[in-house]
């Protein structure tokens, strides 16, 4: 196997070894930039189906060019206590670390579902540490938002739901993909007191210092928009509501030339399906669908390259130079799940993605 010292290109879909030559192991994950240095989270996984349930935690690596990544360890390990909402048997997905430079401090948020409740739980979990390799030290685990209303419904909507309409709603089954019918003026009214589902996320940190929190909430059928508190550790307190019943997962977000995207998939579990490319010119909306971003045969058109979307690394220092991020699932044998990492090419002033067989930075230099 080609150690990753050896390694100056990007191979989408191939085993990328460490600098110990051992595959990385930082699925759904997300990438910082701190003083000069990458450093990439993601979700360790082991081998089998038992690797698709958090039995270790979150990895981190570190790279001063992209390409060779040193294992850094485990930056948020799960728990041994039995009941910690952590507790090593839970799901621990797409965790995402951004740096509060008025704190000092490194702040890790996560999808997080209770051990033994599926993904019924739509969690939303804190971290936070002195170091960005941690380690992370577990703040608390909630639903965002309780007691808010999204900043962008009626205040006719503005309403908790009748006991009647919980009541129907109690009775449809709601799973996590779209349905003939989906209640999409219910369940965030349903949600407020307790507040709003949280599945799969990502965070963004805005030139102004702002940061938000994205993810997929109402049972997967509605994006929400949530704005961060000073610190990064709690929502601000003001979030809005993104394509009701369009059903987008997996948000993968970035900024170029003052206007915001999203890249998203629909909702199909682990298996692939075609990615959606978002925009807005301000964070707060209205968001417009662009269509399918990738580029390449029918197939891999579909399938995003077998893979969905997590996350868009841009690149410091040049105008227009963008990694998207992708896993390509493998939930029979969890550990094996592999990385697909592309450049985002500019068509007509709108990013799209095209398969690269083998590729490095130098890309960015050709493009017009
Ligand atoms: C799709 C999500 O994007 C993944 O993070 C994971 O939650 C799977 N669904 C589980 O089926």
């Amino acid at each position: 196997m080609t150690t990753s010292a050896a390694n100056h290109c990007f191979r989408p879909g191939q085993i990328w070894p460490d600098d110990r030559g051992v595959p990385i192991n930082a699925h759904g994950g997300g990438v910082l930039l701190h003083d000069g240095v990458y450093y990439w989270f993601g979700e360790h996984k082991i081998a089998g189906e038992a690797g698709n349930r958090a039995e270790v935690g979150v990895h981190v690596y570190s790279s001063p060019n992209l390409y060779q990544w040193r294992d850094e360890g485990i930056a948020l390990a799960v728990s041994d206590e039995a009941g910690s909402p952590i507790e090593h048997g839970c799901i621990l997905e797409r965790p995402k670390v951004i740096f509060n430079a008025p704190t000092g401090k490194f702040v890790m948020w996560f999808h997080l579902e209770p051990k033994g409740a599926g993904y019924s739980g739509s969690l939303s979990g804190v971290a936070v540490a002195d170091r960005v390799i941690g380690p992370y030290e577990f703040v608390r685990a909630f639903r965002p938002n309780a007691g808010v209303w999204p900043a962008n419904v009626p205040a006719a909507e503005q309403r908790e739901l009748e006991p009647e309409k919980l009541a129907l709603l109690a009775t449809m089954e709601l799973g996590g993909g779209p349905r003939a019918y989906y209640p999409k003026h219910l369940l965030f009214r349903r949600d407020f007191a307790g507040g709003q589902m949280a599945r799969d996320m990502t965070l963004f940190v805005d030139e102004d210092g702002l940061a938000y929190h994205i993810y997929a909430s109402e049972g997967n059928g509605t994006l929400h928009i949530s704005q961060l508190s000073a610190d990064f550790l709690s929502p601000a307190g003001k979030y809005v509501r993104v394509l009701p019943g369009r059903f987008n997962e997996a948000p993968a977000w970035f900024k170029v030339g003052g206007r915001y995207y999203m890249v998203t998939s629909d909702c199909t579990g682990w298996s692939p399906n075609p990615a959606r490319l978002l925009a807005a010119d301000t964070i707060w909306g209205p968001w417009e669908e662009l269509g399918n971003p990738c580029l390449g045969s029918a197939q891999q058109v579909a399938t995003t390259f077998q893979a969905q979307s997590t996350f868009v690394l841009p690149l410091p220092g040049r105008r227009d130079a963008f990694i998207f991020m992708a896993d390509r699932w493998n939930p029979r044998d969890a550990i094996d799940g592999r990385y697909v990492w592309l450049p985002v090419e500019f068509r007509h002033g709108v990013p799209m993605i095209g398969w690269q067989e083998e590729w490095n930075l130098e890309f960015f230099d050709k493009m017009i």
